[in-house]
């Protein structure tokens, strides 16, 4: 499904209400609510609100935040995400420490992965290794890459996490990533995507012609779960 809004505001608005919808009715039916955030700019506002307007909307204790990628920088990098979430969100809200599951990425990208491996399976809804999230999302470059999955690298394994080397901008490039297998895993998927310098590739991914290899956001399709893209007027321009 995808829905078109005027600007990032109205989009994060949206998003905010459907992460609380998609929490309430997890915590509802499995006592808890596994939510797995994407790094970039475009989530910012969402997480503002949720530490701010909406910060009481529901009980934190029983929320468990993840990340979909994660830059291998210390967490005092302004290109750590989890360091990013936690100024306009974490320190805002009732959530217990124990609660956000970030990825180590103050260790090298092998380890770090591994490590976020394990931190999963604790987690995991056997028969799989890893939990079914109950909220993804993501974001994608113009390049076509989501989370860490970037064109022209081999992603299909069995693995749950890869570390991966790839320059984006002028953002970190050693990262950890959750792989396609554990992000079709999930309930619910998410996509934030906004902004004119998006048009060209949000229509190619969204287009007829599947290939990605050369679009990893292709790779996005939950095996039995919901797929939603949220986007602003100006990403959707070439729809
Ligand atoms: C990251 C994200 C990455 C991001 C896209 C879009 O760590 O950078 O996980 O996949 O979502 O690069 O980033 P923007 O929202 O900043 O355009």
């Amino acid at each position: 499904m995808i829905k078109t809004f005027k600007g990032i505001s109205e989009l994060s608005q949206y998003a905010a209400s459907s992460f609380i919808e998609i929490a309430k009715k997890s915590i509802k039916e499995r006592g808890r609510f596994l939510a797995a955030l994407s790094g970039g700019s475009t989530p910012l506002r969402l997480y503002e609100l949720l530490g701010d307007q909406f910060q009481n909307e529901v009980d934190w204790h029983h929320v468990h935040f993840f990340w979909g990628d994660e830059r291998c920088v210390p967490v005092e990098d302004p290109g750590n995400s989890y360091g990013q979430t936690k100024k306009v969100l974490f320190d805002k809200i009732a959530i217990p420490e124990e609660n956000i599951h970030r990825i180590p990425s103050q260790l090298d990208p092998g380890t770090a992965a591994r490590e976020y491996a394990c931190i999963l399976k604790a987690f995991s809804e056997p028969p799989l290794a890893w939990p079914r999230f109950d909220l993804v999302l993501l974001g994608m470059g113009d390049d076509g890459h989501t989370a860490s999955l970037f064109p022209h690298y081999q992603v299909e394994t069995d693995l749950p996490t890869l570390a991966v080397t790839a320059n984006y901008q002028d953002r970190p490039a050693n990262r950890v990533t959750l792989t396609p297998k554990v992000l079709n895993s999930s309930r619910n998927i998410i996509f934030l995507v906004a902004g004119k310098a998006k048009a060209a590739t949000l229509s190619r991914v969204l287009g007829s012609k599947h290939m990605p290899e050369e679009l990893p956001a292709q790779r996005i399709a939950p095996v039995n779960g919901s797929l939603t893209w949220l986007i602003d007027e100006e990403a959707g321009s070439l729809l």
